[in-house]
């Protein structure tokens, strides 16, 4: 008489411990825009959901911190620890940084906001094969979710930042993307009361300067956690968290057949390395050496990071370039033979992980019937009604109607 309930029981610990965590970190801080109606934007003093505040400091709380590190676990193990993640932020500085993510402000025309290019309903991504910038042109590469970027030490398709507070130089400062200067960022968030009154409540500085802009923002990315997933339930002990063939798809990703674990190790389904796998331009476009082009080393061209597969279902076109319409098709790749999108002019040194494996159909769609059990955007973040700008909150979404994505739906 072997019933859920029973199974439930069996691990009634576990569920003491993610209720504690859960209820303790979670109540006080959910991001919102409450006291905000009134007519003045006041910073949260609570921490975001799954983070305890200490000091006056926000820390990461999760179950996943209490298991051992990666080496003790091996690849594709279950209770496998994190990366260490930037946490210890202030509240006021995550909530600011929420402002400034949101805020059109920050690109040249104030048409864009970091959020145009990366929307919380699309997986903190743009549903496109490449983002549309300031200019109207698409630019290189499609981009990526922002789901526990914090815990990441390599950003980018080709990892050429290793904080956040580098990286988002990157998308601020680029012609073909927000198109910004410093000089002209700082003169708009000077110039603006209510940005200056924010910031002195974040940082007790008087005048904004810019690494003040890239520590607020860094704070807001470093708290977009997704780890509360049906995958998470299962891999902490509840069994009952995924059907048989969620389960099925799950030991096919870490057999030694498909290799997805080597690569997209759990828990954050990337070990964050670079890899040469080989995936293809869409039609008419030109090869992306990736880290490649960067070092001028042949045997890293077509090199990309890792990408982490947590919120996957949510973030379709796939690859840098967006080439493949939907995971059945991207999950196809991998079995359709090493190098076999390779253009015929380039040598590459394909990853030794890539290979041929021969995965019958339905084990590809046991692939992605696993790859679903990744979606938790339970602790999304809210879009403020309001930015310090008074300008549309988000942003000009490129191809997207308003209406489908308007703030606080
Ligand atoms: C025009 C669209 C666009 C805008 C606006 C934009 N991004 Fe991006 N973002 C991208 C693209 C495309 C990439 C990938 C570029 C690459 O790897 O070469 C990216 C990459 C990133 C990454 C790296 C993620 C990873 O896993 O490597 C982070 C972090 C990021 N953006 C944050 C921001 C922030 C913060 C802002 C606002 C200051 C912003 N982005 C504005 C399109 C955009
Ligand atoms: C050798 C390492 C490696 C192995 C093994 C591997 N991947 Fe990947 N995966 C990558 C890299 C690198 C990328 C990004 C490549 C690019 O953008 O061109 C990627 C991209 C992806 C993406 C798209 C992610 C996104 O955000 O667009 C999915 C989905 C994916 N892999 C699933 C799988 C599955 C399923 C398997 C097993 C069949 C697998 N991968 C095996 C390295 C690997």
């Amino acid at each position: 008489m072997k019933g859920t309930k029973l199974e439930y029981r069996d691990c009634g610990w576990v569920w003491a411990f993610v209720c504690f965590f859960a209820c303790v970190y979670s109540f006080p801080g959910l991001a919102s825009d409450e006291g905000h109606e009134s007519s003045v934007i006041q910073l949260n003093s609570d921490c975001p959901p799954g983070f305890e505040q200490v000091t006056g400091r926000c820390y990461l709380r999760n179950l996943y911190q209490l298991y051992d590190s990666l080496q003790n676990a091996g690849v594709g193990g279950l209770k496998t620890g994190l990366p260490v993640i930037r946490d210890g932020f202030t509240p006021q500085q995550i909530d600011l940084g929420r402002y400034l993510f949101f805020d059109p402000l920050l690109s040249s025309d104030g048409t864009l906001s970091c959020g145009s290019c990366h929307h919380p309903d699309l997986g903190f991504a743009d549903g496109r094969s490449r983002s549309i910038g300031v200019t109207g042109e698409p630019v290189k590469r499609s981009a990526p979710s922002l789901w526990n970027v914090g815990f990441l030490d390599r950003l980018f398709w080709d990892a050429r930042a290793t904080t956040l507070e580098e990286q988002v130089q990157g998308p601020l400062y680029a012609v073909d993307e927000m198109g910004n200067s410093e000089k002209q960022l700082l003169a708009s968030l000077n110039a603006s009361p209510v940005y200056r009154r924010l910031f002195q409540d974040a940082f007790q500085s008087s005048r904004i300067i810019a690494a003040e802009v890239y520590t607020a923002i860094a704070a807001f990315e470093a708290s977009l956690i997704s780890l509360n997933s049906r995958y998470d339930q299962y891999a902490h002990g509840y069994h009952a968290a995924l059907t048989n063939e969620e389960i099925e798809g799950l030991n096919i990703f870490r057999s030694f057949v498909a290799r997805c674990a080597e690569c997209h190790t759990p828990p954050l389904f990337t070990n964050q390395e670079i890899a040469i796998i080989g995936s293809p331009e869409p039609e008419g476009l030109p090869f992306d050496a990736g880290e490649g082009e960067l070092t001028d080393e042949p045997t890293q061209r077509g090199g990309f990071k890792i990408p982490s597969l947590r919120n996957i279902a949510a973030t379709a076109p796939y690859m840098h370039s967006g080439n493949f319409a939907d995971l059945r098709d991207t999950v196809s790749f991998y079995t359709k033979g090493r190098g076999h999108a390779v253009p015929e002019n380039e040598q590459l040194s394909i990853h030794w992980h890539i290979w041929e494996p021969d995965l019958a159909d339905h084990e590809l769609d046991l692939l992605v019937t696993f790859l679903h059990t990744l979606t938790d955007e339970s602790m999304q973040p809210q879009i403020p009604k309001r930015v310090p700008s008074g300008l549309m909150p988000v942003g000009e979404i490129p191809g997207v109607p308003v209406e489908d994505l308007a703030p606080g739906d």
